[in-house]
């Protein structure tokens, strides 16, 4: 996590860089610092947000070069020394790190110099300057650095004897180079966050470093070797990266969820109406006999519900795999794996990793994601994307409907490639969904009222379901725990009896989810078993399957389709409940969006 943001211009750097920093605020948010080049350089640090720096960044502090950080502990509490940037002992170097080194314990005891931090950022300083009076020149000292290393790390240095150049390093953390206009140029982990002043930009390969000045950014290999590459136009709209009228970015990317169905079946659908996925796609799909869905958190959970649509509708067996398990524990694979990646922000380490791995085993690879030249958009064999626009609060709400929606397009696809018979027209369903959330989201005061009823004060909560129902119980518990700190579990509803019940107490919260026909009447006694043993049961019910003492009815949808329904009241009942126990919504403790670290 964390994340870095550099600048090499004219005056006006430090607004710029403390602006880029608030963006990427979402990657990390423990502590931030800037160092700034005038006459000399100037580091400022502190602990908490974005605006703590402000508040201490001298008035007449300027610079025409500089560096930001805002941190994701890794290495280290949250504290002055060790928040970035860090410098070497002389003052000549200093930098700003994302990304994780394994080997600092063996570095830095190849290095005599004092240690003022517990981050492992602060060995490639010095380091740095280790190698600089070996060799005499800074940008082989750079490579040679850098070659050292083992791990991950997006770096920006600064040379304070030389006012002209900025040196950047990057290896499997994310970060691009934004092009100016021949008076300065950028860098940072995410296009977002220097779209104030370019949308011009230049991708950044693992092992490559960059040698920017105001008017030109050379791509080098650790080697030396100079690359060519052309620049792209990052396409994201200012507005979408701002809340706008909202309070939180969380109620606002609800809020879209309705637009991002119809903006996906736009993309996915050609002008007869029929479904239309690139050759590519069709291709590395149709040689599967097995899907493997790899994927961390909202994501996982949302590949859940594929699983489930992709198996009835495609009849394509599908696994559904946590990243950071999968990689060290593999399962037998069959003849023909074909992985899916699901990952909002496209740069998880743990999914990272496990694609690197398969694709050494010579597997082919395809990459759900929302941002488009992400890391795992770029290194799988095949993308589709998620169309949802940029998604900022922690919590994810917009990318789980967003794949679950993408997975019924590929599933669909695959069940018409392979002749098999669709129970519903998935395209007008999927335009069906996006009104009755609408209609959900006109009634968001009936889910605060309930928040404020079962989850405003309550320690921990249980939410219930089965079949797809229980996957988004899943969800509905992540959600209500990383916002509000409300313990929350999330359950078969069958597969309570068989331990957990024990901890249903007078007025314990059961949130059950019942959309499915197939299970409703088992599901109404899973919660007449926990109301007989003084649970507080809260029902969110489906047109169809509903009871009239239920305490919210959704409209009806395809009981396959119905996630995407039913998730709206348990993300809404989440946000509520979040603000009625005074929880910062969009940037939860001890999170950050953009996991990446293993
Ligand atoms: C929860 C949440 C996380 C992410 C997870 C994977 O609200 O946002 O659980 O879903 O870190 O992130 P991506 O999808 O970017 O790989």
């Amino acid at each position: 996590m964390c994340g870095i943001v550099g600048m090499i211009g004219q005056v006006g750097t430090k607004e710029i860089l403390l602006k880029g920093l608030e963006k990427l605020e979402y990657r990390g948010y423990d502590s931030a610092g800037i160092a700034l080049v005038g006459d000399d350089v100037r580091i400022f640090k502190e602990v908490g947000r974005i605006q703590a720096l402000r508040d201490i960044v001298s008035a007449d502090a300027e610079g025409t070069i500089g560096i930001g950080h805002t941190r994701w502990a890794t290495h280290g509490v949250p504290s002055v020394p060790n928040a970035h940037p860090h410098q070497s002992t002389t003052g000549r170097f200093t930098l700003v790190h994302n990304g994780v080194i394994e080997n600092d314990e063996q570095l830095k005891a190849t290095l005599d110099v004092p240690f003022l931090s517990e981050t492992d950022t602060e060995v490639i300083v010095q380091l740095m300057e280790k190698h600089f009076v070996e060799l005499g020149d800074v940008e082989a000292a750079f490579r040679k650095t850098l070659s050292d290393l083992h791990g991950s790390y997006a770096i920006a240095m600064i040379d304070s004897e030389d006012k002209e150049r900025l040196y950047i390093g990057k290896n499997k953390s994310p970060l691009l180079v934004g092009l100016g206009d021949g008076t300065f140029n950028v860098v940072a982990s995410d296009a977002m966050a220097m779209l104030q002043v370019t949308d011009q930009y230049l991708e950044l390969h693992d092992g490559e470093i960059v040698i920017l000045t105001r008017e030109s950014a050379t791509i080098k290999t650790l080697d030396g070797d100079v690359l060519e590459r052309e620049p792209y136009t990052a396409e994201i709209d200012a507005s979408d990266i701002e809340k706008g009228t909202y309070a939180h970015y969380m109620l606002k990317e609800m809020d879209e969820q309705p637009a991002v169905i119809r903006n996906i079946i736009q993309h996915y659908q050609n002008e007869n109406g029929d479904i239309e996925l690139t050759e590519g796609v069709r291709e590395l799909v149709s040689e599967a006999d097995r899907v493997y869905i790899v994927a961390c958190g909202t994501s996982y959970n949302a590949g859940l519900v594929g699983k489930d649509i992709l198996e009835r509708i495609a009849g394509i067996p599908t696994e559904v795999h946590v990243s950071s398990e999968f990689g060290y524990n593999m399962p037998l694979l069959s003849e023909r794996p074909l992985f899916v990646f699901l990952s909002q922000s496209g740069e998880t380490a743990d999914s990272r990793a496990v694609l690197v791995e398969v694709k050494k085993r010579g597997y082919k690879a395809l990459t759900m994601t929302n941002v488009p030249g992400s890391t795992l958009s770029r290194e799988a064999n095949e993308t589709m994307l998620l169309h949802a626009g940029p998604e900022i609060a922690v919590a994810s709400t917009k990318a789980y409907t967003a794949q679950i929606a993408v997975l019924a397009i590929l599933a669909y696809d695959i069940a018409r490639a392979t002749g098999k018979e669709l129970p519903f027209d998935l395209m007008p369903e999927l335009a069906r969904v996006a009104t009755i959330m609408d209609s959900i989201m006109a009634q968001k005061e009936l889910f605060e009222d309930l928040a404020e009823r079962y989850l405003k004060t309550t320690p921990n909560t249980f939410f219930i379901g089965r079949g797809l129902d229980a996957s988004v119980c899943l969800e509905g518990a992540l959600k209500v725990k990383e916002i509000s700190y409300i313990q929350a579990e999330g359950y078969p509803g069958g597969e309570l009896k068989h331990g957990s019940i024990a901890l249903i107490e007078d007025g314990t919260p059961v949130i059950a989810l019942i959309s499915q026909p197939k299970t409703n009447l088992n599901i109404r006694g899973n919660v007449k078993e926990v109301v007989a043993r003084g649970a507080n049961a809260c029902i969110i019910s489906m047109q169809g399957v509903e009871h009239e003492n239920d305490d919210f009815i959704l409209p009806h949808v395809e009981p396959l389709l119905a996630p995407l329904i039913n998730v709206l009241p348990v993300q809404l009942m989440a946000y509520y409940a979040a603000l009625a126990r005074g929880c910062d919504v969009d940037k939860p403790r001890n999170l950050a969006k953009s996991v990446t670290v293993e």
